[in-house]
């Protein structure tokens, strides 16, 4: 596995192999792992396989965890060895962001809509990030998992819009075996916390269970909330039932709606999704 840590070190692409990019904050997981294996699948064994880990500043919050984000680099190195990783390109935030930079990429739209109300800015640095991953790395493909939702809508407008030559292979949530979503910020929560995390899926569950008697968006977002205070220490920071192509809030259930929450553990953001209908 080659290591690149400057954008001047990234070896220049294979001519006619193809590249697959997985991009990570690092702290890998089985869930990254997931990533990594399709990004295989998709590349083939001739193609290459290429794993970024970069905490990016710009998508953190004041007061969000940029800082206390994990960065086990040793353990990352080992999981990208094992799982046949071509090439990990692991860069500074010096070598990625000029002090005085100027030129960022912004989506208009989607980024307004759910985790966006609560977090302005994120998804600016989300696709700023990815554009210069892009055209550092010139993947064909780039894999994403479908627990951040509406990062991967998101990120599929910026490749329409911006043009880029790049397919956006999406992946199914990969759970623990309580169906807690995997992140790499499981890892902040305390023994009760996580025990009591498994209610947000459990929660999407019989939401989706309960369209079957009503699906009005007051009745579902009813059994979710109640469902969700079960747990003692949940906080929902956000819950709607949107289309899930426009994440445009919907007032019933249609075929291709999106159930997505934010719940806190603690100072413990997390989210989850399901589709209905
Ligand atoms: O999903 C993530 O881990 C990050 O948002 C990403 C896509 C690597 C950009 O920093």
């Amino acid at each position: 596995m080659q290591i690149a840590t400057t954008i001047a070190d990234v070896p220049p692409r294979n001519a006619g192999k193809g590249r697959v990019l997985v991009p990570t904050m690092g702290a890998l997981h089985k869930a990254h792992g997931e990533l990594i294996k399709v990004a295989r699948e998709t590349v083939g064994k001739d193609g290459e396989v290429v794993v970024s880990i970069f905490v990016n500043p710009l998508q953190f919050g004041p007061g969000g965890d940029y800082e206390r984000y994990p960065r086990p680099e040793k353990d990352d190195e080992e999981f990208c060895r094992k799982l046949d990783v071509d090439l990990l390109f692991r860069p500074s935030a010096e070598e990625m962001y000029a002090d005085n930079r100027s030129v960022f990429v912004d989506e208009g739209s989607l980024s307004k809509l759910l985790e966006g109300k609560s977090r302005p800015g994120h998804f600016r640095g989300v696709c700023t990030v990815v554009a210069k991953l892009f055209n550092i790395l010139q993947p064909d493909a780039a894999v994403f998992g479908e627990k951040d939702f509406q990062q991967l809508a998101i990120l599929r407008r910026m490749v329409r819009d911006l043009s880029y030559k790049i397919d956006i292979v999406a992946v199914p949530t990969v759970r623990e075996d309580d169906g807690l979503a995997f992140s790499s910020r499981n890892r902040y929560l305390n023994a009760e916390e996580r025990k009591q995390a498994a209610i947000i899926r459990k929660a999407l569950v019989i939401g989706k269970a309960s369209t079957k008697l009503f699906g009005s968006r007051t009745d579902l977002l009813h059994v979710v909330r109640e469902t969700i205070a079960s747990a003692s220490l949940a906080r929902i920071d956000d819950l709607d039932l949107v289309d899930a192509e426009t994440l445009q809030p919907i007032e019933s259930v249609k075929p291709n709606s999106l159930l997505a929450v934010a719940v806190y553990f603690g100072k413990t953001r997390l989210i989850d999704n399901i589709l209905l209908g």
